[in-house]
């Protein structure tokens, strides 16, 4: 939530700056600004709403400084308001910091400051850290080149919750200054210039080299050099990391939208999932994950723990695990695992599941485990994330960047990735057939292809997305893995086409939902499984006869039913289907938010990464 970005260099610094906004606004999109020092004093240019409201304030393209900071915004305190959008400045505009987090003790802070004689102009917790600053500065009264960054030290050590942050000051004008602590930001390094972002994509066409700075690191960055300090400010020495990504596939790439070039990428992205993991005639392959017979043996639960998407993603995985490995799984959301006091100790292994590896609350919920003795896995799409930075081992599902705000790509990369890793424990294990483990292994290389033949088939989607996009609400149905898809199902359309929708497990629907059921209702429902296939089918019937519009994406023979429409999906095992019946799911989400004309890729109220819990 919010992106920042940073350049200081021999160019213009606002293009720049502009530039990397412009891809961070998937973070937040309420309000945006930037601060550039033109000779020795600090110019700053804030607007509310999207970076284009930027880009059009008066004077802002006369800006010709070299270094600059700035800021897209997600509100969490104080409404998106010129005013309240970032950069903001001390009391004697020398200081201008941007800011990603929060800073929960803002309001003691800022009476403390008060007191002190400062003002504030916003209702942000952000503004009392450039204040704070300034006050600090004139407490120290030594005079030498580390000035700036003691009293930057010291307001960080008085902050809590999460930040990173960076500041640029007409006092020291040749620099910018960078800390982090629970919040994105990466530095990336360049020739005589550097850049700063809250992720990688947003600089990856200026640079594939990269610095990651831990909590309570900073780094003072100059054209030429960038010199890093660790929480007391003794110098330490970090290694770049350089990145394979293609900078291109960080575009749209022809696509309308990033949302559908990412569903239609899927084929490509699983294939990278899978990668070498799997080979025919031999065991699955997980390079970093050492698990040994005895301890997997030891183990008497797994908890799969994530968010929204990611949690889905987890639903959708637990039948495999308990299926392959015999042992049971509970799939949790990270913001209630982490307050649940949940029973925890060696013998649970915690595989926790985020695409941005950012979130917060799953943040939050690996380090609990961890105080407990459980083993933690980290499943993330973002090389050196912080999550992968927390965890005893992570496993990256390669499916590539992923910036439309609804997820697509990263929820099917991560159900492979742990249906791989559910037949990789049951080999070590030695529990089930080699028949059965090498057929589902088979099932796993042939989804590409039936993938592709999903995504080549979808008048019938978009014929459907046209009649019901002007519903009030929808309901979704499946079983077992089907109904975690109907999950999936039902979040895609809140988010990004804002019809009410809900997702049941269809056996559930006489015990009170039925209710709901009345002419005209459209009722979404996916079947793979064989064994519950008449069920389900039953199950609709009765809404049918309630008067329901029903909609169902099937790979059983039901053609003769009287479904008013039906899509047929190539056969696969239940365990690993949501896969591929997902596929509709998410087009028809898309076709319905762009019936209704609305942003797919920049929902409103959503960012793609939640820093904040
Ligand atoms: O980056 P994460 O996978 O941890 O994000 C978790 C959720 O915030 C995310 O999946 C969210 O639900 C998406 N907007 C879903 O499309």
């Amino acid at each position: 939530m919010c992106g920042i970005v940073g350049y200081i260099g021999s160019k213009k610094a606002k293009p720049i700056l502009i530039n990397g906004l412009l891809r961070l606004e998937y973070r937040g999109y309420d309000s945006a600004g930037i601060s550039v020092i033109e000779g020795t004093s600090i110019s700053t240019f804030k607007n509310k709403g999207r970076i284009k409201n930027l880009m059009d304030v008066p004077g802002i393209n006369d800006l010709s400084g070299k270094i600059g900071i700035g800021h897209t915004r997600w509100a969490t305190h104080g409404k998106p308001s010129s005013t309240n959008s970032h950069p903001h400045l001390d009391n004697e505009n020398k200081i201008s910091v941007v800011h990603n987090g929060i800073i929960e003790n803002y309001s003691e802070i800022k009476d403390f400051l008060i007191k002190n004689g400062y003002k504030f102009l916003s209702e942000t917790d952000t503004e009392v850290i450039p204040n704070l600053i300034s006050y600090n500065l004139k407490q120290d009264k030594q005079n030498d080149a580390l000035k700036l960054l003691r009293a930057i030290k010291k307001t960080c050590d008085a902050l809590k919750g999460s930040f990173a942050i960076e500041v640029i000051s007409s006092i020291l004008p040749n620099n910018i200054i960078v800390v982090r602590k629970d919040s994105p930001l990466v530095i990336g390094k360049g020739e005589n210039e550097n850049y700063i972002s809250s992720d990688i994509p947003a600089i990856l066409s200026f640079t594939k080299d990269f610095y990651l700075l831990n909590d309570f690191e900073y780094a003072v960055l100059s054209e030429n050099d960038i010199k890093f300090y660790n929480s007391e400010l003794s110098p330490i020495e970090k290694q770049v990391k350089s990145i394979t990504w293609d900078a291109t596939a960080a575009e749209k790439d022809g696509f309308e939208d990033f949302m559908l070039k990412e569903i239609y990428e899927q084929p490509k992205s699983i294939r990278e999932t899978i990668g070498s993991r799997i080979q025919k005639n031999s065991n699955c392959v997980i390079d970093d994950l050492l698990i040994t017979k005895e301890y997997l043996s030891s183990v008497n639960k797994i908890f799969l723990v994530a968010c929204g998407t990611a949690m889905h993603a987890g639903l959708a995985s637990k039948p495999i695990f308990e299926k392959l490995c015999k042992i049971p799984v509970e799939v949790d959301v990270a913001s209630e695992f982490r307050y649940r006091d949940p029973l925890l100790d060696d013998k649970t292994l915690c595989i926790f599941i985020s695409q941005s590896g950012e979130t917060a609350d799953t943040i939050a919920a690996l380090k609990l485990a961890k105080t407990h003795g459980s083993k933690t896995i980290a499943i993330s799409n973002v090389i050196g994330s912080s999550i992968t930075r927390e965890a005893d081992y992570s496993l990256y599902t390669h499916a590539g960047p992923e910036i439309a705000v609804a997820s697509t790509k990263a929820y099917t990369s991560q159900i492979i990735l742990l249906d791989i890793m559910a037949i990789y424990f049951s080999e070590i294990l030695n529990i089930c057939s080699s028949e059965e483990i090498n057929s589902i292994k088979q099932e796993i290389l042939d989804l590409p292809a039936k993938l592709e033949a999903v995504l080549k088939n979808t008048d019938k989607i978009k014929t459907f997305a046209k009649n019901v996009y002007k519903e009030k609400d929808i309901f979704f149905l499946g079983r077992g893995t089907d109904y975690a898809v109907a999950l999936e199902g039902s979040l895609k359309l809140k988010e990004i086409s804002y019809i009410h929708s809900e997702a049941y497990s269809a056996g559930e629907l006489k015990h009170g939902p039925i209710a709901l059921i009345e002419n005209g209702v459209t009722v979404i429902s996916i079947i793979t499984n064989p064994v519950t296939a008449p069920k389900i089918a039953s199950n609709i019937e009765e809404v049918i006869t309630r008067g329901a519009k029903t909609f169902v994406i099937t790979n059983q023979n039901l053609e003769n039913s009287n479904f008013d429409e039906l899509i047929s999906i190539p056969n696969i095992n239940p365990l690993i289907s949501p896969i591929l019946s997902v596929i509709p799911m998410q087009l028809f989400a898309y076709y319905i938010s762009k019936e209704k004309g609305l942003d797919v890729d920049k929902p409103r109220n959503l960012a793609k990464s939640v820093t904040v819990e």
